[in-house]
């Protein structure tokens, strides 16, 4: 037995993730206590979830938020602790000469296709990725586990949650066998190109887009008459075991 770590999950949708965490949880077969599920969206089911087992819960309306910025960011929108230059520096999500869309998910977010200036989409997550920290800053957690949480990270949110250097604390779960995939559609890349073997992977958040370390993974294989729904529901069944294991690997690593 590990020491019961304190967790908090992020969401965006339906949380099949977070229901298999929160089941395990209850059946103290991970070492593990969940404190909130913060949504990026408000309503979706995941929220549902949470709240039937009784754990806190938030929303932080990213779109209502990128909307808002889209009418212009002053200096004094952003946090004060903001430092451009910095976060410019470390980011590895787009490499100088690339081209942005910031419509991303966590380590789950493309940020490949449109063009969108990388100033602004730093800018705006950061006005958003601080209204998320005072929320998760208001708990003491051991780990933050994204949960299907469809945003990108910044270097901003994510050096106020890693206050440890060389410490990991974010976590996530990628529907593909990283590093082939990234993105915000592993499942349905992994079926296009004709894999044979299909997968998902848990793995630490850093600031590129999935490509901390990896934890853990979970493969199956393709049949010749699958569709992508069968992938789909192949994958989400690797990644509900998967993600409670992962978890107790961490509560094992500091325990
Ligand atoms: C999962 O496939 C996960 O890998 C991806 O988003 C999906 C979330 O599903 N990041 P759910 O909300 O846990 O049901």
């Amino acid at each position: 037995m590990a020491k019961t770590i304190h967790v908090g999950t992020l969401i965006s949708g339906g949380g099949t993730n977070l229901q298999a965490i929160i089941d395990a949880c209850t059946a103290g077969s991970i070492d593990a206590r969940i404190l909130f599920t913060g949504s990026d969206t408000p309503k979706v089911k995941g929220l549902e979830r949470a709240e039937r087992s009784g754990i806190d819960t938030f929303v932080v309306d990213y779109a209502k938020i990128i909307r808002s910025c889209k009418q212009g960011i002053e200096d004094s929108d952003l946090p004060p602790d903001f430092d451009l230059a910095k976060i410019l520096e470390k980011q590895q999500l787009v490499t100088p000469d690339t081209s942005t869309d910031t419509s991303g998910s966590a380590s789950g977010g493309s940020l490949s296709g449109a063009s969108m200036d990388l100033t602004f989409f730093l800018k705006s997550r950061a006005i958003a990725e601080k209204i998320l920290l005072d929320q998760i800053l208001a708990y003491d957690i051991d780990l933050l586990v994204l949960a299907g949480f469809m945003r990108v990270l910044t270097p901003y949110f994510i050096d106020r949650i890693n206050t440890i250097s060389g410490q990991y604390k974010v976590m996530n779960i990628h529907p593909a066998l990283l590093p082939s995939f990234p993105g915000t559609d592993g499942y349905g890349d992994t079926f296009r190109y004709g894999c044979k073997v299909g997968g998902c992977t848990v793995h630490f958040v850093d600031y590129g887009e999935d490509t901390g370390p990896i934890i853990g993974q979970r493969s199956f294989d393709i049949e010749e008459n699958d569709t992508l729904e069968d992938v789909k529901r192949k994958g989400l069944e690797r990644e509900w075991e998967l993600y409670p294991a992962c978890i107790q690997k961490f509560a094992e690593s500091i325990g």
